[in-house]
């Protein structure tokens, strides 16, 4: 990364959201998130970009344009319009909001194609897939609805079964019909393109390992490379709302072969309407920065594909990929039966949109944890620190310069240790902003207002002010306090533009730059103090909850399949989206559970009764477990650390209530725990000795 010091050129993205749904609570972590960033770069003085698009091909946008009557171009056009209003609310401050659907992404997939092409990474084969012989198309895995072969449940999407969590691929459906005409699918071959991954592998395992990736992800790429990479099928045929692939007609490029290059032609749009180099940004040698901001679902295209396609075809590769966790409300699942699932406007409707940038900002770290927004929580954090601390000190200073000076501060500070204090936590807090540290950037602001509060607490000028000649002590006190407060809105200003575009107002300034935090306002005229921010009213929190219950539903929507996430943008059931159900996963890295989650874990003192070789298997020694009275089988992956005969007659710590798990070997019933770093450094849990210190095979571990 550059230097600090310097002038920095940057240029960030957020994922470009589909446009076929509206945007809601759980889009808008990331949003805000890398608006936040953005914001705090600009305010550093670097030279920033932030673009984005709509994401506006691909089959679910085809279907849903069919059945609402229109052409897709009309409905990509009226989303982009709504998308554009939301983030305009919520003060996500695009330099450019694009289309994929546009003249310089089609340009860009092209070049980006034919260099490819031209250098060998593209292959052609046959394959078969699911058709729809009334529709004349075929179909995506999540446009085929029947049966489950397994429990016989109903009206089961794609390949996965809700009720008994089966899957399995879309043939085996019984009874299965096309979701888009009720026709029985057919098999049908047809020739498609693939990008050669594998092509890749040396230059994707050194770039997934050298600082671009959170440290979580780029573990899991590991296991990844260690399942091995495989060939992507980039290639949908006719009719498919896309652009049509270099000399293949009737052949499309794979909505999700198209949506990243949507970056570079974001910023190519940007550019002709700006003047600025297009190539220094991403030519393959480019020393300016690059960040992409994501969901955690969507890490196998952005540290996987992306890389390789652009560095197969030329172009530089990131900077760093930067993955954040999904959004809970009220520790659950967004839903609708619960009035949970939240569009951007239903909030907008009710809500200021800087309670919830400063919410998410205050929870917000740089890992993939996920977020909660808890109601309650919510509307009492930000009464109590934004309305009761930060505007507090405003209020409390304001009207007493008003009155009584004039409105003019004082001519001098007269805590100046107090406005250094202030002014030394920039360095700290700059630095957590930088590394998306939000919320310790928030907890450090928070314990500034405090002292601010404790300062005017201590100086009680409504007191001061009664008595005779201590007039300059009040004018002092408030000024200094109204610089306290101005400190405080410049290192909240890239959380709270619009309250600091107030700020400005009121104290008769021009923005605010980081570097202002150093330079006292003294002998300066203010203007009139008006309410910054009002609190979060208890019945418009409900309002808003009221407002996007689905009460037609009884139950909870289709929920996504354990192994995928729904489509973020999908408003209605069926649960149809082209994200590709291999690449985009649900829960890709393990999370903080919650206590009650926890709680359910059953665990027990096993003993290894017999321990044994296991046939083709190399990393599993297959275990039989006492649990008091019952034995169970288990295969663990602890080959490398132990061999079977130093483990026989020994104790143990099993998960005893996880479900059976078919394995090429046989079923496992049950999980040993282990710890370290792995290969001969692994140690499976033991109690520390053996019956005589009461340890007993079945035992609940606590
Ligand atoms: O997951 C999604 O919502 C996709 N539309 C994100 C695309 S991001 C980028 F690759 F374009
Ligand atoms: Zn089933």
């Amino acid at each position: 990364m550059a230097s600090h010091s310097n002038k920095r050129k940057i240029l960030v993205t957020s994922a470009l959201p589909y446009a076929n749904g509206s945007i809601h609570l759980g889009h808008l972590v990331e949003y805000i998130q890398t608006d936040i960033w953005v914001r705090f770069q600009k305010m550093q003085g670097h030279e920033c970009y932030y673009v984005c698009a709509d994401d506006a091909h691909g089959t679910p946008i085809m279907l849903r344009a069919q059945s609402e009557g229109i052409t897709p171009e009309k409905l990509i056009s009226d989303t982009s319009k709504e998308h554009q209003a939301d983030f305009k609310d919520f003060s996500i401050a695009f330099d450019n909001f694009h289309s994929t659907h546009s003249d310089e992404n089609r340009e860009l997939s092209e070049t980006i194609y034919n260099r490819l092409y031209d250098a060998g990474h593209i292959s052609k084969r046959t394959i078969s897939q699911a058709y729809d012989p009334e529709k004349e198309m075929f179909l995506p895995d999540r446009f085929i609805k029947g049966e489950c072969p397994k429990c016989g449940a109903e009206d089961q999407y794609g390949d996965n079964c809700e009720a008994c969590g089966a899957t399995y691929s879309t043939t085996e459906l019984k009874n299965a019909v096309s979701v888009v005409s009720g026709a029985k699918p057919i098999e049908k071959d047809s020739e498609h393109y693939f990008f050669k991954l594998p092509d890749f592998e040396a230059m994707l395992k050194d770039w997934t390992s050298s600082g671009h990736l959170q440290d979580e992800v780029s573990n899991k790429l590991k296991e990844w490379f260690e399942a091995g990479l495989q060939e992507w099928d980039i290639s949908r045929d006719a009719p498919y709302f896309g652009f049509e692939i270099p000399n293949a007609p009737g052949k499309f490029f794979y909505v999700w072969l198209d949506a990243p290059i949507g970056y570079i032609a974001s910023f190519k749009n940007l550019c002709d309407k700006r003047g600025i180099d297009f190539d220094s940004f991403w030519k393959a040698d480019s020393d300016t920065e690059l960040y992409h901001f994501i969901g955690k679902d969507i890490i196998y295209f952005h540290g996987l594909f992306w890389p390789a396609i652009l560095s197969g075809s030329g172009f530089r590769t990131p900077t760093a990929i930067f993955s954040h966790g999904f959004l809970t409300v009220d520790g659950k699942k967004m839903s609708k039966s619960r009035g949970t699932f939240i569009k951007a406007r239903t909030y907008l409707d009710e809500l200021n949109p800087e309670y919830l940038r400063y919410y998410f900002s205050a929870k917000l770290g740089s890992g993939v944890t996920d977020l909660d927004l808890n109601l309650e929580d919510f509307r009492l954090r930000v009464n109590s620190d934004l309305v009761g601390k930060v505007v507090n000190i405003a209020s409390r200073c304001a009207g007493f310069v008003k009155k009584k000076f004039n409105s003019t501060l004082s001519e001098t500070i007269s805590e100046p240790a107090l406005f250094a204090q202030f002014a030394d936590a920039a360095e700290s807090i700059a630095g957590h902003y930088e590394a998306r540290e939000f919320s310790k950037a928030i907890r450090e602001i928070m314990a500034l207002a405090d002292l601010a509060n404790q300062y005017i607490d201590d100086k009680k000028p409504w007191q001061a002010i009664k008595e005779e000649g201590r007039e300059q002590e009040v004018h002092d006190v408030c000024s200094m306090g109204l610089n306290l407060f101005r400190q405080l809105m410049i290192y909240l200003s890239p959380v709270l533009p619009v309250m600091a575009e107030k700020t400005c107002d009121f104290l008769n300034i021009e923005a605010m730059q980081w570097s202002d935090v150093q330079t006292p306002l003294t002998n300066h005229e203010i203007k009139k103090f008006k309410p910054l921010m009002m609190r979060v009213e208890e019945d418009k929190v409900q309002a808003i909850v009221d407002a996007s219950a689905d009460t037609t539903q009884a139950a909870e929507p289709a929920k996504p399949s354990k192994k995928k996430k729904a489509d973020k943008s999908i408003e209605t059931t069926p649960v149809v989206s082209d994200s590709d159900p291999d690449h985009r996963l649900a829960d890709p890295i393990s999370d903080m559970v919650s206590f009650e989650d926890f709680a359910k874990i059953d665990l027990r003192i096993a003993k290894i009764i017999k321990a044994e070789h296991v046939e083709k298997a190399d990393k599993l020694l297959q275990l039989t477990l006492d649990i008091g009275g019952e034995t169970r089988n288990v295969f663990a992956g602890i080959k490398s650390a132990y061999a079977p005969e130093d483990l026989e007659g020994k104790l143990t710590v099993m998960v005893a209530n996880l479900a059976p798990r078919k394995m090429r070997f046989g079923v496992s019933e049950g999980m040993v725990l282990a710890a370290g770093p792995g290969g001969e450094d692994l140690w499976i849990l033991n109690p520390e000795g053996d019956q005589a210190n009461g340890a007993q095979p079945g035992m609940k571990v606590k």
